[in-house]
């Protein structure tokens, strides 16, 4: 068996990986106990896998070492964190920039600015207090929607005819469900003020 790429990291970024998930679990329980909606919709965590992040590192012509996968890569610790709302997006995002012990590295907001595609996605990389990186990838159910049927579309294929058209197409997609989402939170914002609660 040939060497992690990890070194001897890989405990540390499983600890890394499992404190994330119980903060986002204990927010997610102080928010609903205050104004009884879950900001989740659902989350996934994950640790890159060895071969992924060597075919990353190739890919960005950096030698396959543990240093290339944790400082110079940045995303080997990943949380997805899917929102119902838009607002739930900036929540998730103001609690990370609130955390003590969590430093903002990089923030990309692909939701004001979308992708030239039409992907959309709140991206923010922290660095934790022992020097190790996380990626969160905030967005609504739409967001992720689009995102994934995106990658059906395109993962490992390459289109041939008719790219302009399906660009487009994507695109129009993208816009249509961002409308949605934009709906969908002013019509929660109508049903919060109607039962007067507070959001
Ligand atoms: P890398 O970190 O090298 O991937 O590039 P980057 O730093 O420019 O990354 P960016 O923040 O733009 O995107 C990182 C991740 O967001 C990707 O690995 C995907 O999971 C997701 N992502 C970004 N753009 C798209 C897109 O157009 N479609 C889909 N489906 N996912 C995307
Ligand atoms: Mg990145």
């Amino acid at each position: 068996m040939t060497e992690s790429i990890y070194g001897n990291n890989r405990a540390r970024m499983q600890e890394i990986l499992d404190d994330m998930q119980l903060r986002i679990g204990a927010l997610r329980q102080r928010i609903e106990a205050r104004t009884g909606m879950d900001p989740v919709e659902h989350y996934l965590g994950r640790i890159k896998g060895e071969e992924s992040m060597r075919e990353k590192c190739r890919r960005k012509g950096l030698p396959e070492t543990a240093e290339s996968a944790l400082i110079e890569i940045r995303d080997a610790i990943g949380l997805r964190i899917v929102c119902a709302f838009l607002n739930d997006v900036y929540l998730i995002r103001d609690y990370l920039a609130s955390e003590p012990d969590l430093t903002i590295i990089e923030e990309k907001d692909y939701i004001r600015d979308a992708k030239p595609n039409g992907y959309r996605s709140y991206h923010l990389i922290v660095r934790t207090a022992d020097g190790y990186y996380v990626e969160f990838q905030l967005r609504t159910i739409s967001m992720d929607t689009w995102a994934a049927l995106e990658h059906h579309l395109k993962y490992k294929k390459k289109i041939e005819g008719n790219t302009e058209l399906i660009a487009a197409e994507l695109k129009r997609c993208a816009e249509e469900l961002a409308s949605t989402d934009v709906s969908m939170q002013t019509l929660r914002d109508m049903i919060i003020e109607g039962n007067g609660t507070e959001s």
